[in-house]
């Protein structure tokens, strides 16, 4: 059976990182092969995005080049090759958040869409997880206590508008204002019909 590549997606705050570790969770205690990882990376070109969240943003073509360098050696070093070797992999974060965020930026989303499915694989399942922008900023600001330079306000409700008019078959929404565990059962269920 192939190893399945699953993806969460959603605006900061809307709960990826909790369910894709829930996730890796189960499928550890099942002794089931996976990975857990996340864009953009710690790794050259993610680290120097990173780096800019709690300063000034680079322009939007830097960030569009940046953030595409960093998805490709993250696929080629990472992703792809635990694939090939028939471990599930869990991403927090793919290029769907690149026609959102930076779409709000300026881009058009479709064209960035289209661009970075020519260049790079899509995944098997894609867990959109759904929330209202005011739930979002209130979660992070309970979890963190500030922002950084990609959550304000204005432009978290341009990158959820995009978000919702992205449409693929592999994409699933999620209502994620839901409890943890609801959400964390849904998904369990959806991803035990496929890798079973
Ligand atoms: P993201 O990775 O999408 O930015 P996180 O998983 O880090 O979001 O969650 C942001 C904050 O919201 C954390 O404090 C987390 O504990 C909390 N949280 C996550 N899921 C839920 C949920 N379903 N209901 C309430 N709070 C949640
Ligand atoms: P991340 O660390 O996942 O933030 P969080 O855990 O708070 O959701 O991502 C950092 C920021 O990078 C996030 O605000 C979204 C942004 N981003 C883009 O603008 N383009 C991209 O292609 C990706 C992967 C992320």
């Amino acid at each position: 059976m192939k190893a399945k590549f699953i993806v969460f997606e959603g605006i900061d705050g809307s709960g990826k990182s909790t369910q894709a570790s829930l996730l890796h969770k189960v499928l550890k205690e099942k002794n089931i092969n996976s990975i857990l990882t996340y864009e953009p990376t710690d790794k050259n070109h993610g680290k120097k995005i990173r780096d800019s969240f709690s300063g000034e943003r680079f322009s939007k073509e830097e960030e569009l080049r940046l953030f595409t360098l960093d998805r490709k050696e993250h696929l080629n070093e990472i992703i792809i090759p635990s694939l090939n070797h028939g471990k599930h992999v869990i991403l927090d974060r793919y290029y769907y958040s690149t026609a959102a965020y930076q779409g709000a930026s300026g881009f058009d989303y479709k064209d960035i869409l289209k661009e970075q499915c020519d260049m790079f694989i899509k995944p098997d399942i894609c867990f959109f997880l759904d929330i209202d922008i005011n739930t979002s900023s209130k979660r992070i600001m309970e979890n963190r206590g500030h922002k950084n330079a990609f959550e304000e306000i204005n432009y978290l409700d341009k990158v959820y508008k995009i978000f919702k008019h992205i449409n693929s078959d592999e994409i699933i929404h999620i209502d994620a204002s839901k409890s943890q565990s609801t959400i964390h059962k849904n998904i369990i269920e959806i991803v035990f019909a496929i890798i079973n």
